[in-house]
């Protein structure tokens, strides 16, 4: 299983410690969560604290917007030395537009549903995008529980992608843990993300490789 720490359960007052912990651990990937008070009910942080973070951090990024209008961002994350660029399909109107501007900037096109939208509305992109990430709880906030409908959703997902000539890959979010993980990789989930259960373990770097070994 491929493992993206989620820098927003990190201490904002003190960045630095956390990003060395991520730097020198097994993690595959830095999750970023950019969150506008609209599409979500919190405000996380913008652009120019990725920028920051980018120079510091040695894994690739995984960039995941919750913001109303994302097609109107593509070039600041992409300044951000961003891989993966992901977007909500339910904050955003014209999908396959914004997925060929995200690869036409260089980077790699994700898209995120949330818990109530069901798999099938990916079916008509999804051989377009190389990442689609499953809320397994309401975007906004670390710290939440696991939703359990989410397992069906990765099974549905992964036949889809198993069945057309998509190599998307499917990555969760939200109240990951050993438990969950566990699940979720049997599933047929390729990456989880995880906040929480990461900078909260007695050990960081125990807790990513205990996923990674999933
Ligand atoms: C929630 C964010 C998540 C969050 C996950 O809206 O998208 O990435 O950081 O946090 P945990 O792993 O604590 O649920
Ligand atoms: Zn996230």
């Amino acid at each position: 299983m491929k493992v993206s720490p989620s820098l927003l359960s990190a201490n904002f007052a003190d960045l630095a410690p956390a990003l060395e912990m991520i730097n020198s651990s097994e993690a595959d990937y830095l999750h970023l969560d950019v969150m506008d008070g609209v599409f979500v009910p919190n405000i996380s942080f913008g652009f120019p604290v990725i920028k920051a973070v980018s120079k510091v951090c040695t894994k690739p990024l995984d960039v995941h917007l919750m913001i109303v209008q994302p097609q109107n961002w593509i070039s600041q994350v992409r300044d951000c030395g961003a891989e993966f660029m992901c977007f909500h399909l339910e904050a955003c109107t014209h999908i396959h537009r914004t997925v060929q501007a995200i690869r036409q900037a260089g980077m790699k096109p994700g898209i995120s549903i949330c818990p109530a939208t069901p798999v099938s509305l990916l079916e008509d992109i999804i051989e377009d995008v190389d990442q689609v990430l499953v809320m397994s709880v309401n975007p906004g906030f670390g710290g939440q529980k696991f939703i359990d409908s989410s397992v069906k959703k990765v099974r549905q997902l992964r036949e889809m992608i198993d069945s057309s000539a998509s190599s998307a890959i499917i990555e969760v979010d939200g109240g990951v843990n050993e438990q969950t993980g566990s699940i979720l990789a049997e599933a047929g989930a390729d990456m989880v993300v995880a906040g929480n259960f990461v900078f909260t373990a007695p050990d960081p770097l125990v807790a990513i490789r205990s996923l990674r070994a999933l």
